[in-house]
């Protein structure tokens, strides 16, 4: 089916010698003498309209004076091939029609505060950075689907509404479910363990929720997690996928990203580096690393983002570390059968410091031990009878892991706070816009 639409400024390069028609926002102008040249912008990309006053009617010749930033305008005119023009092409125009003037918008292109800009995303994501970011991002979500898409993976929805906690209970946001109480989901695991018993390998995608209390650049309350999960996987092959989903992702970020990239200005080579396989050490090797590098930690102790940095520069590309102590770990996590004090879970460490990406694990397939872990986190029994049930009708060995879009959106566009990777950011004190 072809859809009728209108000309965008990406579609020009097939337009030289047309005539078209653009809508979009004035950027930026300029008058100089008998020209006065504007700037559009459309969503994707920047073009030079320009203006040659003696030949267009008087209304238009004058409109350089009226027309100010973020005034929304439909531009009619001839598209010509011009190298030095932004984007490559200009429009000589022939008509401009004027749907708003926007007054005293508040974004200028000087230097703003964050928290202007953050009180004013709402206006901000307009602008040329944020845009990029977010464009990468979309990209990230299409990479991620398709690896999984294409490697086997269901992909099914898991709840928002639950009513039990997967990653501990200090995280949690309550609410009133007619009555009886209820939590945002904080992760779709849970669940993706029941449907794998039906699909094999599936995977959610959605926002998961965490009353985080922290004001980091790396926590949001509101974020969105890529949860694959299989049956018949042990960690090792956890590790595997989700080393093939990075570097998918970090492929296809290289190919259709790099405007986005450019006008971030991120050192590519930086990610050009990421091949598999990724390094894997275990949790008691990064402890050491952290010793040789003169830390004081003790073993058992749960790593900060100081910490991961520390262990990743010791490394090129992503990290992996594996099997940590169970005591910081989630119930569902199946003990090491070769040492009953760690976990055969999972973290990624992105590069440069960007810290942990994903994380996961191989989950406990044993009802009984399964139990008395959920008794050991005091986690109440009658809430995952549900999930017990999964361990007593054909369990089976199984893993897997969640992405974190904002911080993976994060890293790829070697950005130094996550606030900008999502549309509209929830944090301790953000709720608006
Ligand atoms: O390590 P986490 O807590 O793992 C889980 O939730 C598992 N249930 C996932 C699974 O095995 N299916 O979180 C996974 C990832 C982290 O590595 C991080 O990238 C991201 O989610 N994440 C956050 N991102 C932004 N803000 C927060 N508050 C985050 N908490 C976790």
């Amino acid at each position: 089916m072809v859809i009728v639409k209108h000309t965008y400024i990406a579609d020009l390069k097939d337009k030289v010698g047309e005539e078209v028609t653009l809508h979009g926002w004035v950027y930026n102008k300029r008058s100089s003498g008998k020209i006065w040249f504007l700037i559009l912008r459309d969503g994707t990309g920047y073009t030079q309209c320009v203006v040659l006053k003696d030949q267009v009617k008087d209304e238009l010749s004058n409109l350089d004076t009226v027309l100010t930033q973020e005034s929304s305008v439909s531009v009619t005119g001839y598209i010509k091939e011009d190298k030095r023009a932004v984007g490559g092409y200009e429009l000589e125009v022939s008509d401009i029609t004027v749907h708003q003037v926007a007054q005293n918008y508040p974004i200028s292109k000087k230097d703003h505060g964050t928290a202007f800009l953050m009180d004013n995303r709402h206006l901000w994501i307009r602008s040329k950075r944020q845009n990029a970011v977010l464009k990468v991002r979309a990209e990230i979500i299409r990479a991620c689907r398709d690896f999984l898409d294409s490697n086997g993976f269901v992909n099914l929805d898991t709840p928002i509404f639950t009513s039990n906690a997967c990653e501990g209970t200090t995280t949690l946001f309550e609410t009133d479910y007619f009555g009886q109480q209820a939590f945002l989901a904080q992760s779709g695991q849970l669940y993706n363990e029941a449907n794998i018993m039906s699909f094999g390998k599936v995977y959610c995608f959605g926002p998961t929720f965490r009353a985080e209390k922290s004001k980091t650049r790396r926590h949001l309350t509101e974020f969105w997690m890529l949860e694959p999960e299989m049956a018949y996987c042990d960690l090792d092959e956890n590790m595997e996928w989700a080393e093939g989903l990075i570097c998918h992702v970090v492929d296809w970020a290289l190919n259709r990203c790099k405007e986005q990239l450019d006008v971030l200005e991120r050192d590519t080579s930086q990610l050009e580096k990421i091949k598999k396989p990724f390094a894997r050490i275990s949790y008691s090797d990064a402890v050491g690393i952290l010793h040789k590098s003169g830390e004081e930690f003790g073993w058992g102790g749960d790593f900060g983002g100081g910490h991961e940095t520390i262990i990743s520069d010791q490394f090129e590309g992503p990290v992996i570390v594996h099997r940590f102590p169970a005591a910081i770990k989630a119930f569902y996590m199946k003990r090491d059968p070769e040492d009953d004090r760690l976990a055969l879970g999972m973290d990624f460490l992105a590069p440069e410091g960007y810290g942990e990406i994903i994380g996961g694990g191989e989950r406990e397939p044993d009802y009984d031990a399964l139990l008395r872990n959920l008794k050991h986190h005091e986690l109440p029994e009658e809430a995952f009878q549900w999930y017990l049930d999964l361990r007593k009708y054909g369990t089976v060995p199984h893993a897997g892991f969640g992405l974190g879009l904002e911080r993976t959106v994060t890293w790829i566009c070697g950005l130094s706070h996550l606030r900008e990777t999502i549309p509209f950011p929830r944090m301790i004190y953000r709720l608006e816009p």
